[in-house]
Formats: structure tokens, C-alpha cells, sequence
């Protein structure tokens, strides 16, 4: 029996006090989440990786318990393919320096650089959409101008707020050696046919990298990184798997990962050293980017998580959870004259639980505002460009409005709350 909606409540007491509806931003941490991390605290607070005494060796089993755990029921991944990282953003760049750069190693004796991951050639070209997160675009332009490729974007559809397959096939070629692209919108809540974009991209060029930013995945929905076929994915662990903030992970494909750089070295990522050169380690390759001391607590938590919200709750469950309070929301908020809802109304299975709109007349921070100072409980929700102004742009609503208002859901949320943030936006847009 999966864990029900009110007994999740009973874990997050923050239910008690406020509507939360911004689990795109961020997720509140789970009661056995937090006790995951106080009980490293409290009772084996030791490093990992360095010690031999018996505190240093559980926390170690615990560490890597967390990755492997993580990496299964988030990713469906190996655990020498799951880097642990802060957020998105970090698995990111970590791959968008690994892209650029050479691996320096040392290797059957010598020390030497061998050819990047992607062979960069003049008129090769980089591909993402305008509905990214600047997180996915800014690391892309930058390594754009640093290998001298071409950018190419693929707009997506403003009606749905969809990505359409037909767009990405227009904007591949084979000279595409990049296409970085979004599985779940945060602005317009689209979930995505990823597996059909991979298809694509290979199609036209069967060395096409493709990474995918999943930061609205995992947690949300069950996401297979085999099923998909990309080289690469990464995600927040506070978002979808209610991890801890400072948590996350970054899925490589081994083959890739056995031949790029990591962005930081030194303590924990090496074989062997003298004071001229380096071997990198080889026996867990994906601590080969974890160098120093790990956020150990976090990361314990959010392997916990990853028990908690796939094994516990169930991610069948989560996602019909939310398509279910989704439904309710956008149907209330088409009835309301004077509101305008983003992204696809009609078809509400292409949906996650993130739903934008604006009300006529008002800023979306005003009404953010509003919603959380004018109501009890406040109504918590995100207002602005949702760092995605390309895309706001887009959608007619950056200069406009300042964005969207966002309402974003997880599985605790309730049909009530649903239904205070309908009966609030009336009041709000008579
Ligand atoms: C689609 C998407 N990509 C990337 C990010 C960046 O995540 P983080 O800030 O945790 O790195 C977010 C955050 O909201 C997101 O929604």
C-alpha cells in the first residue's frame, strides 16, 4: 500500500500552515528525510572515503547505499554512472566542461591528454529549445563560443508549450553534435516525448550527444535513462524525490564518462599521485567528480528520499496524484474571466502538475503576493520569468506581466488546495 496523501502531511508539517504550491521550486523534506540526516549527525558524523574506524566505515556503507539507491529508483542507472552534485545546474556544467576539454590522465605510465568526448570541428553546431531553463542554455552558448559551433534553437510551440518532434528533426543534422533539451517544462508543465527527441538526433547523426535536463522528472514520474537512450541526464534532488536543497545527480553513460575531465580534482577522485601526475580513479567512476569531502548528510538524504517517494509513496502514484489536482486546477482557472492559463489546456495528459497562468490586469508578482498575504492559510506560489525568460519571451508574458503565476504540485497537495487557489484567483480577478 503506497503511503496516502494525508499520511505524507503528517511528514511535511509545513502542510499545516501554509498552501505550498511551489514543488517546482523547491519541495519541503520530508520528516524521515530530515531524521535520515540528523541521524547521521548525531550518531556517525565521520567522513567518508578517508577512515578505517567503525563510524568512518558506516557512514561510507551509508554513502554508498544512498547513491545506489538513488540511482535505481530515480534513474534506473548504475551507480558508477550517477554523480552526486549540488542540483541541475552543477550536473550541468560538470558536463559541459567534460564536453570541452581533453581528459588528462595518467595511463599505462604516461601522462598524457587524449582526444574529448565530442570531436569538435568547424561548422558542427549545438541544439537546444527556447523553452529551457537557463540553467540548460547558458552552459551551452558559453561551450558554443569556446568550440566554435553554431547554436541552433528549436522554438516550441506556443499554444501547447510543447517541444514538437517535427521542430527538433527541422533544427538536427549531422553536424549537430550537441542537443540539449528539457523533459518536463517548469513554465508550461509539458511533459515532453524525449525518447522520440534521442530518436531524432541519433537518427541524423549517430554520435549525437544528447543530454537531457530531467530536473522535473524524477520524483514526478518514473524516468528510465536506458528507456530514453540519452548519453546523458541530470536533476535536482529537492525538487521531484523531496531531497534535501544541496542534493542532486548527473547520469553519464560509462563509455562517455571513462573519457571525460572532471571539472574538480583533488582529494577522493584519484589511484595514485606523485608531485608530477596523477591517475585518476578507476574503481567507482563517478566519484571520479566528487572531489573533497561530499555534503554527506544530503546526500544521505537523498538516497532516503529516493526510498521514500519511489518505494513508499510509489511514482505511479505521484504522477496520477498530480495529473488529477492538474486537471481540477486548469479547468477552475478557464472558468475565471480575465485569466489566461499557459501551455496545452485540452489534452491534460501531456501534463505535469505544474500549471501557469496570469490574471489580467495584474503583474504575476502582484498576485503572488496577494494569493500569500490576502488568504489564510497563504497561498504559496512562484511568480516571474521562473528562470526561463527566453521562454516567457516567447509565450507574450515577460514584458507583460513579469512571467506567469505557477502553481506546482507533489503528491501531498489536495484537491482543497486546489480549490482555495480557484476561489482566491476570482476574488482576485473581479
Ligand atoms: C527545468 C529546470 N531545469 C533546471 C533547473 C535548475 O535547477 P537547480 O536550480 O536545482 O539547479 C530547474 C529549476 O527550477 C528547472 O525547473
Amino acid at each position: 500500500m503506497p503511503l496516502s496523501p494525508e499520511r505524507v502531511r503528517e511528514d511535511i508539517p509545513l502542510t499545516k500552515r501554509y498552501v505550498y504550491l511551489d514543488n517546482c521550486a523547491t519541495t519541503p523534506v520530508p520528516r524521515p528525510v530530515v531524521e535520515a540526516m540528523l541521524e547521521y549527525f548525531y550518531d556517525y558524523c565521520a567522513n567518508v572515503e578517508r577512515g578505517a574506524y567503525s563510524i568512518a566505515s558506516l557512514a561510507n556503507e551509508k554513502w554508498d547505499r544512498a547513491r545506489a539507491k538513488a540511482a535505481r529508483l530515480l534513474l534506473n542507472c548504475e551507480p558508477d554512472e550517477f554523480i552526486f552534485t549540488r542540483n541541475f545546474t552543477e550536473g550541468a556544467c560538470i558536463l559541459a566542461y567534460g564536453l570541452e576539454r581533453p581528459l588528462l590522465n595518467r595511463s599505462g605510465g604516461t601522462f598524457t591528454e587524449t582526444e574529448p568526448v565530442i570531436k569538435w570541428e568547424r561548422g558542427d553546431n549545438i541544439v537546444f529549445s527556447s523553452l529551457e531553463h537557463h540553467s540548460n542554455m547558458i552552459p551551452w552558448i558559453r561551450l558554443a563560443r569556446h568550440v566554435g559551433a553554431e547554436i541552433r534553437v528549436v522554438e516550441f510551440d506556443v499554444k501547447s508549450g510543447m517541444i514538437l518532434p517535427s521542430e527538433v528533426e527541422k533544427a538536427v543534422d549531422e553536424r549537430t553534435k550537441l542537443l540539449a533539451i528539457q523533459h518536463v517544462s517548469n513554465v508550461t508543465g509539458v511533459v515532453h516525448p524525449v525518447e522520440e527527441f534521442v530518436r531524432i538526433a541519433k537518427e541524423k547523426n549517430p554520435d549525437c550527444f544528447v543530454f537531457v535536463d530531467s530536473s522535473q522528472g524524477p520524483g514526478h514520474m518514473p524516468v528510465d535513462v536506458k528507456r530514453i537512450g540519452c548519453d546523458a541526464l541530470a536533476f535536482s534532488g529537492h525538487k521531484g524525490p523531496l531531497g534535501p536543497q544541496g542534493s542532486g545527480g548527473l547520469y553519464v553513460k560509462r563509455e562517455h564518462l571513462e573519457r571525460m575531465d572532471p571539472l574538480e580534482i583533488g582529494g577522493g577522485t584519484i589511484a595514485d599521485v606523485t608531485v608530477r601526475d596523477y591517475e585518476l580513479r578507476g574503481d567507482m567512476l563517478s566519484k571520479r567528480w566528487e572531489a573533497g569531502t561530499p555534503s554527506i548528510a544530503c546526500l544521505i538524504g537523498l538516497g532516503r528520499a529516493a526510498e521514500y517517494v519511489a518505494e513508499e509513496i510509489g511514482l505511479s502514484a505521484v504522477r496520477s496524484r498530480e495529473h488529477m489536482l492538474t486537471e481540477r486546477l486548469v479547468e477552475g482557472l478557464l472558468e475565471i474571466p480575465g485569466v489566461e492559463v499557459y501551455g496545452e489546456t485540452e489534452d491534460l495528459r501531456v501534463k505535469a502538475g505544474v500549471v501557469s497562468f496570469n490574471v489580467e490586469g495584474w503583474s504575476s508578482r502582484d498576485v503572488s503576493l496577494a494569493l500569500d498575504q490576502n488568504f489564510s492559510p497563504p497561498i504559496l506560489t512562484r511568480a516571474g520569468h521562473h528562470c526561463a525568460i527566453p521562454a516567457c519571451r516567447r509565450l507574450g508574458v515577460y514584458e507583460k506581466y513579469g512571467g506567469t503565476v505557477r502553481a506546482s504540485f507533489h503528491y501531498y497537495n489536495t484537491p482543497e488546495e486546489v480549490d482555495a487557489l480557484i476561489e482566491a484567483v476570482k476574488t482576485l480577478a473581479r
